[in-house]
């Protein structure tokens, strides 16, 4: 990959951090559904330019790990213990380890990315996040020549994660990508958000962020990597496979089957601001529409 990642967001674009702290109550607000009265969205839109306190930052989120209320994961994520962490990098490397994370952490430059974030339930943020290329790491191990895909999975503890006590889903959780979408200078391992380790609920000490793909691409609190030439089959397209495909990049002209992806709301305008035309592969066509060329896009959704 010829070009270094450039910043091209400033600070000023971030969003507020009182606002995406209070993003879960606002999308709560947004999510009660069209059907929602005048006056109960004008108080959430007041709540949510309340700075809230950093305990609010999950009072909205999805780590089934922790349950599958929206609530769940900010009563039971602080039980989950991130120290000591290895992170297993296997399958077609030269050097496949369990590698700690206090090592990885040590090899890798961490740096501050301002990223789109944009969520397949229609609303984006701007987020300044902590961390280090994918593409670093993969070099650590030494991808394989014939290496095609990257497959990651979450931890599998249900003695800390109860929700996998349930077994809705196939324990662990994985997501996929292709392995040039991996080495890709955008795709980076987050371990902060705003300057601060990223708290548990948002998948402490390590997540995935891709920023062409919607943000359930995100898996949280990584602790296995593999290089393998075979795709991936991620827990959301084995759950629901015609709504979530292996790819999931941001794409306005292609439609989530129960709503449209065309259009977004920018947390932090308020709840009656006009929705915003979605941008192919969320803003980031000229970095990464080469990676997907000549590829039919609604059917590799
Ligand atoms: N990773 C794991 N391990 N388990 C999950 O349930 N949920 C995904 C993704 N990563 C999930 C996960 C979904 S559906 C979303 S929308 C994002 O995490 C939410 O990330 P956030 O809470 O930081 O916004």
């Amino acid at each position: 990959m010829a070009f270094r990642w450039k910043n091209s967001l400033k600070d000023r674009d971030v969003t507020e951090e009182s606002i995406f702290l209070n993003r879960r109550q606002l999308m709560g607000g947004a999510a009660a559904g069209l059907g929602f009265v005048a006056g109960s969205a004008a108080s959430a839109a007041e709540e949510a330019l309340e700075p809230n306190p950093w305990e609010d930052i999950t009072q909205y989120n999805n780590f089934y790990e922790f349950g599958t209320g929206k609530t769940d994961p900010a009563t039971y994520a602080h039980a989950l213990t991130t120290t000591p962490w290895t992170v297993t990098i296997d399958g077609m490397v030269d050097r496949p380890a369990d590698y700690a994370f206090e090592d990885i952490m040590k090899a890798m430059t961490v740096e501050e990315r301002i990223y789109r974030f944009r969520c397949v339930e229609a609303w984006s943020m701007i987020i300044p996040w902590n961390g280090f290329e994918l593409a670093d790491l993969l070099d650590l191990a030494g991808v394989q020549d014939g290496a095609k895909y990257v497959r990651f999975e979450t931890l599998y503890r249900p003695s800390e994660m109860h929700g996998q006590k349930a077994n809705w889903i196939d324990w662990p959780y994985v997501e996929g990508l292709r392995l040039d979408e991996a080495m890709h200078p955008l795709t980076i391992m987050a371990t902060g958000i705003y300057g601060r380790d990223i708290p548990n609920q948002n998948g402490a000490p390590l997540r995935l962020v891709v920023p062409w793909k919607y943000g359930f691409k995100s898996i949280k609190s990584v602790v296995k990597i593999t290089l393998t030439d075979e795709e991936p089959l991620n827990t959301w397209q084995q759950l629901q496979p015609r709504e979530y495909g292996f790819y999931s990049n941001v794409n306005p002209n292609v439609d989530h089957p129960r709503w449209t992806q065309a259009t977004e709301r920018v947390i932090g305008g308020g709840l009656f601001q006009p929705r915003i035309p979605t941008l192919m592969f969320n803003g980031y066509e000229e970095e990464v529409a080469s990676l997907y060329e000549g590829m039919d896009l609604a059917k590799f959704y």
